[in-house]
């Protein structure tokens, strides 16, 4: 009775599969002039797409002759526009290609949800209009973000104040720079507001207002140092920025080598970002595994290998000598001939990654000059960042007017600590942090472990300033060890 019950059930499994198969094909079939058309097409030359037809309520038009000419174009699985449906954050993988320099990975952006970006729509027609729907074009006009005309001389601190993370507690020092920075004009370089157009003067306040990512990136650019991706441009409301690497994420099980070296430089961007030669402090506040990216590294001297260990000399001379072949003798029947070959002129290229923050939209940047020239109340006392349980992943705790008016914070070492390294690290189902399971050389002693207790929560008063830094120092020791055996 039981066998013939399975042998039935079998047998409609069977039958549910063979039909659910068929109903796919057909679903496939019925779609495949519109699957084709979406592999064919590039959706991203079409002005509605990329919502060029909203600019000035937009955030740039400097890429807009790359993306008509079809220079930028989506990765494989990126040209299904049904997948849109699951890419809630509005972020595509993308190619550009540039004649006679061949194409690289590009990520571009819409800087929001679509909810976030109607929100916006609605926003700037109930000020223009008093009705949610409206000519977003002419609306714009009537809105703050027309406010500056061109007598204004500079975009001042009252104008944006409070309008977002990077503009919490503007100084006129952050805004010029913002402004002589903006890409998204024929030359920039001026802080004068008269040296915009109108059109562009609307686009980086909205930019400014809805998510100022952009500007973070443009005033305190990867070129420079700063460890942030590169801008590269806008057209419409899609942003270009270079594709930097895989989550920091995809690291969590790498070689604890790789991890010690990650980690450094985790502590390293902290320690930049909250003391640098610009007395700009720039807290961030969206820490979590999938807000960075590990990308390669610039290339060292060759000349900085010359005391390196043996094996690695050697590693470098069999290259060295294998360029040398490739060059004279090679398939295409050309011989390249060096005629500077000297220990400056060779470098070595990218093994292991480099950090990088991929998402700068929640970014505070106090300027410390100006806390300390207006001195509020004890601007210059210590403030140690408090460590508070949380149910969720990735929370931290900080009150932005604190980090606005005090000149030193602990709040990047807090940040890094609790949701990266530290035990307390929680993020999709893990704990124990980057730094989990350290070999038992390194866990035998307890040192590790105890610095980053400290760091995440400390027992001692200020006791997170000088653990950070002895952190920082025994990373370094750490990573010199592991070059060392290498
Ligand atoms: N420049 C980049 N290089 C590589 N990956 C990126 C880059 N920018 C974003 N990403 C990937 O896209 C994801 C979402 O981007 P993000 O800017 O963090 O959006 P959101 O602000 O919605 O969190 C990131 O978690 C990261 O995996
Ligand atoms: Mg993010």
């Amino acid at each position: 009775m039981l066998r013939l019950l399975s042998l039935k059930l079998a047998r409609v499994y069977r039958c549910a599969k063979f039909l659910f198969i068929a109903a796919l094909f057909v679903v496939l079939l019925m779609n495949t002039h519109n699957l084709l058309t979406s592999f064919q097409r590039n959706e991203l030359t079409d002005r509605r797409f990329i919502s060029l037809n909203k600019c000035p309520a937009c955030f740039g038009t400097s890429w807009c002759r790359k993306f008509t000419n079809g220079q930028v174009t989506f990765e494989t699985w990126g040209r299904l526009r049904f997948l849109d449906f699951f890419n809630v954050k509005n972020v595509y993988f993308a190619q550009y290609g540039e004649p006679r320099e061949g194409t690289r990975r590009v990520v571009l952006k819409r800087l929001g949800s679509n909810t976030e970006l109607a929100e916006i729509d609605q926003k700037i027609c109930k000020r223009a209009t008093g009705r949610p729907r409206c000519d977003i074009v002419q609306a714009m006009y009537k809105t703050e973000f027309a406010r500056l005309n061109g007598d204004v001389r500079l975009l001042t601190p009252e104008v944006v104040e409070g309008w977002s993370d990077m503009v919490h507690c503007p100084s006129q020092r952050l805004l010029d720079r913002v402004v002589r920075r903006y890409a998204e004009t024929k030359d920039s370089g001026s802080f004068l507001l008269k040296n915009l157009k109108d059109t562009e003067r609307m686009q980086l306040l909205m930019t400014l207002a809805f998510n100022p990512e952009p500007l973070v990136l443009q005033s305190f650019p990867s070129d420079e140092g700063w460890p942030f991706a590169k801008y590269l441009g806008a057209c419409g409301r899609m942003v270009a920025v270079n594709y930097v690497g895989e989550e920091l994420w995809s690291f969590y099980n790498a070689p604890w080598e790789k991890r010690v070296d990650l980690a450094k430089q985790l502590m390293d961007i902290a320690e930049q970002l909250t003391n640098n030669d610009f007395d700009f402090a720039l807290y961030l506040l969206d820490v979590s595994f999938d807000n960075f990216a590990v990308g390669p590294r610039d290339g060292k001297e060759l000349w900085s290998f010359y005391n390196a260990p043996w094996e690695k000399r050697v590693d470098l001379a069999k290259q060295l000598m294998d360029i040398a072949e490739q060059l004279t003798n090679n398939d295409f029947d050309f011989a390249l001939y060096l005629l500077d070959v000297s220990f400056d002129n060779f470098a070595v290229g990218p093994r292991d990654g480099k950090v990088i923050v991929v998402d700068a939209e929640n970014v505070i940047v106090a300027d410390k000059r100006l806390i300390k020239q207006n001195k509020p109340e004890n601007y210059d006392v210590w403030y140690e960042s408090r460590y508070e349980e949380c149910d969720k992943e990735a929370c931290l705790s900080f009150s932005k007017d604190i980090l606005c008016s005090r000149v030193t914070v602990d709040h990047n070492y807090y940040a890094i600590c609790q949701n990266l390294l530290s035990r307390f690290a929680t993020w999709r189902g893990t704990t124990g942090g980057l730094l989990h399971d350290p070999p038992p050389d390194v866990a035998r002693d307890g040192h590790l472990a105890a610095l980053l207790d400290e760091c995440a929560r400390p027992q001692k008063h200020f006791g997170r300033f000088q653990a950070a830094k002895e952190l920082r120092e025994y990373l370094t020791q750490l990573t010199e060890q592991a070059s060392a055996k290498r």
